[in-house]
């Protein structure tokens, strides 16, 4: 796989390029986008090669016979993360920012809480409101620049009408790659307080050699977890809108399909071809290459950023998306946002969309060439040279 292809994406429909003008009015003829967490890379080989044979086929019918799709899933989560997949209990759903509210909708009710670690992807808290449900923000510690947790004060501050925890692992936006001992501690906090614990481990195949552990593998937990996985992260197939909610107990299995069927909500044929394909030795070599493809580029945009006094990009242990302080500058934000949009031209998501934390960061999207990284480092540097 050649990531240093440059593909060019302008109109065709990309979020991620064709969308920066509207939204950022920075033109991405000139412009580098470094939003909506999708990479400019093509999926592997075996994903291009099932979607030309069904093309093909040419006849674009409701799927049935998920008998391969399931077995995919259940060999990738086996071999890549050692986690036994209970066949019955994997549903799909549009995707995980569907499988999220479907979630809140499921096992909450209108005023119920539910409980952030914050700064956390944004869709999380727009999900809670926009189901008249109430964000509960616990806020992570930022120790030295790494997330992390404190559960004596946490314990302390949970209002009583909290029902559900919305757990990001690995962690967007900080990269934590969440200990074992520390998912224990959510598993109890979870338990002590009686709530449905939701795990989205989205990002767990994009990890540099830090290993993720399951939810699912922390012991006595079942009864009251939700997992969530996607291959569209991993393989760059967001577009297809395919993830899955996977639940062991049969309880929460059964609220969870009544609504699915209320919903009338059934899969896509192409997403599950996709992950089908994806999930596969051939995809397993793919992440590998591009894992390795993101460490470089993670290496050269850390050095460059950090080198502008009084801005720092956290350690990831995982994910392709920066997350980068710009506090020790003493600007404010809005001052900052102005001057990598106007001068640096670059798109990123902003740091306070993801809740309490967030105010003094941007987002910077790594997945790209590492040509288009070295220009977003070199656009920074100068935009901020007084700096120096
Ligand atoms: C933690 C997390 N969950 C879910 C999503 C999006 O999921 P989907 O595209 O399946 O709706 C993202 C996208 O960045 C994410 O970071």
């Amino acid at each position: 796989m050649n990531f240093d292809e440059h593909i060019d994406r302008r109109n065709t429909h990309s979020s991620k390029w064709d969308m920066m003008e509207p939204l950022f009015g920075i033109s991405p003829d000139d412009g580098l986008s470094m939003w909506v967490a999708d990479m400019d890379f093509r999926p592997p080989q075996a994903v291009q090669d099932k979607l030309a044979e069904v093309i093909k086929h040419g006849v674009y019918g409701y799927f049935g016979d998920d008998g391969p799709y399931l077995d995919a899933i259940q060999w990738w989560m086996k071999n890549r993360h050692s986690w036994n997949v209970p066949r019955d209990g994997i549903f799909t759903t549009h995707g995980l920012v569907n499988g999220t509210a479907m979630c809140v909708d499921t096992f909450t009710a209108p005023g119920d809480g539910v409980v952030l670690f914050t700064p956390v992807y944004y869709q999380f808290s727009e999900k809670i409101r926009a189901n008249n449900r109430e964000v509960i923000e616990l806020p992570l510690i930022n120790n030295n620049g790494r997330y992390e947790m404190d559960f004596e004060v946490y314990d302390a501050g949970l209002p009583a009408h909290a029902r559900m925890i919305i757990l990001c692992s690995p962690h967007n936006p900080g990269g934590r790659v969440w200990s074992r001992k520390e998912l224990e501690q959510v598993a109890a906090f979870a338990k002590r307080h009686d709530l449905i614990l939701v795990s989205d481990e989205i990002h767990h195949d994009l990890t540099f050699g830090v290993k993720h552990t399951p939810m699912a593998l922390i012991e006595d937990i079942s009864d009251r977890l939700i997992m969530m996985t996607a291959s569209t992260k991993t393989f760059n197939i967001a577009g297809s809108h395919t993830g899955n909610v996977i639940i062991s107990d049969l309880e929460l299995r059964a609220q969870f399909s009544k609504r699915m069927q209320a919903l009338g909500l059934s899969p896509n044929a192409f997403g599950m071809h996709m992950a089908a394909a994806a999930y596969s030795p051939a995809g397993a070599q793919w992440v590998d290459e591009l894992m390795s493809y993101i460490d470089g580029n993670r290496k050269i945009f850390d050095a460059g950023i950090n080198a502008i006094p009084g801005v720092k990009s956290m350690d990831l242990d995982s994910t392709y998306l920066a997350w980068v302080d710009f506090s020790g500058t003493g600007m404010p934000l809005d001052q900052v946002i102005i001057r990598v949009q106007k001068q640096a031209k670059i798109a990123t998501n902003l740091g306070p969309t993801f809740g309490t934390g967030g105010e003094s960061f941007l987002r910077f999207n790594l997945g790209t060439t590492r040509k288009n990284v070295e220009r977003a480092v070199a656009n920074m540097q100068i935009a901020f040279a007084d700096l120096q």
